[in-house]
């Protein structure tokens, strides 16, 4: 169960490697912006590297569990799937945050979480004024615990599906899909990028490799740079992957 989880997220954290050119492009974000710009915005001090100071321990999550019933299932939904009650009225629609919060790095849920989506025009709301700040740490480690299958959703009466990690697996499949019957990609390019996936997050479960003050996309060099060390992948397979991956990105195939 954890590893199809972990394959899910992976799946869509290949959505968010940082390229060059998008850096800094956090002016004139309007409500089209997609989620991956969003994830390539440079995150501002004080929060640009920063470690959750409250340890995700059963407490916290418990905490973290009202705290998000109370003020973040009206829009992202009991289950983090970002189908709450209010969240259908808006432009941008909330974050399916059990999920993002997987691959995203505490800075930068921490950062949206405090300042809210004001720089970009979103509906998110700034909790910095609302919330302690182990309130907000408390939310995030409950977000997490829901999208890893830790613990179940508590139920606000605003609506919203459990996570389904079924769902996002067959959103990137059909990714891939597209691509293919795009002529974007060869069937061989498909396979490799699928392979090296799944070779990605098996290294992370049995590693248990999570993002903190790294997001997973920071870790994901290093990562496979030790699977082409212990000899699981080759060089060339990492290449494909993340050529395949610049031109999913470059096609806008992929969000
Ligand atoms: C009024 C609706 C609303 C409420 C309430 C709300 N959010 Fe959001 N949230 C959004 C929207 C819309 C987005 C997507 C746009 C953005 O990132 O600004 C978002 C984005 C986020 C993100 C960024 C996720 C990503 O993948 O980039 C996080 C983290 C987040 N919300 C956490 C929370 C938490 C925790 C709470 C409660 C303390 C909360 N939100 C309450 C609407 C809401």
């Amino acid at each position: 169960m954890k590893k199809i989880l972990i394959l899910t997220l992976t799946l869509i954290l290949t959505a968010c490697s940082p390229t060059s050119e998008e850096s800094g492009h956090m002016s004139g974000m309007g409500p089209n912006s997609t989620i991956r710009n969003m994830h390539h915005a440079e995150i501002p001090a004080p929060y640009d590297g920063i470690q959750s100071p409250v340890e995700a321990d059963a407490e916290s999550i418990e905490r973290g569990k009202e705290i998000y019933r109370i003020n973040c299932a009206e829009c992202h939904g009991d289950g983090g799937m970002g189908d709450g009650q209010t969240g259908e009225q808006l432009n941008t629609p909330p974050a399916f945050i059990a999920h993002t919060s997987q691959m995203m790095s505490d800075g930068y849920l921490f950062w949206r979480v405090n300042e809210g989506g004001t720089d970009i025009d979103t509906g998110m709301p700034a909790f910095k004024e609302k919330l302690e700040e182990e309130e907000i740490w408390d939310a995030i480690n409950y977000v997490r615990a829901l999208g890893s299958g830790e613990v179940m959703p508590a139920e606000s009466g605003m609506g919203g599906e459990i996570y389904d990690p079924e769902f996002e697996r067959a959103h990137h499949q059909s990714m891939i899909d597209d691509a293919l019957a795009g002529k974007y990609i060869t069937q061989e390019q498909a396979d490799n990028f699928m392979l090296v996936h799944e070779a990605l997050n098996d290294y992370m479960v049995e590693n248990d490799i999570r993002a903190g003050a790294k997001s997973v996309d920071e870790m994901q060099p290093e990562i496979f740079a030790a699977l082409v060390e212990i000899g699981t992948l080759t060089q060339g397979e990492v290449d494909s992957f993340n050529e395949v991956h610049q031109l999913l990105l470059d096609e806008g195939l992929m969000q």
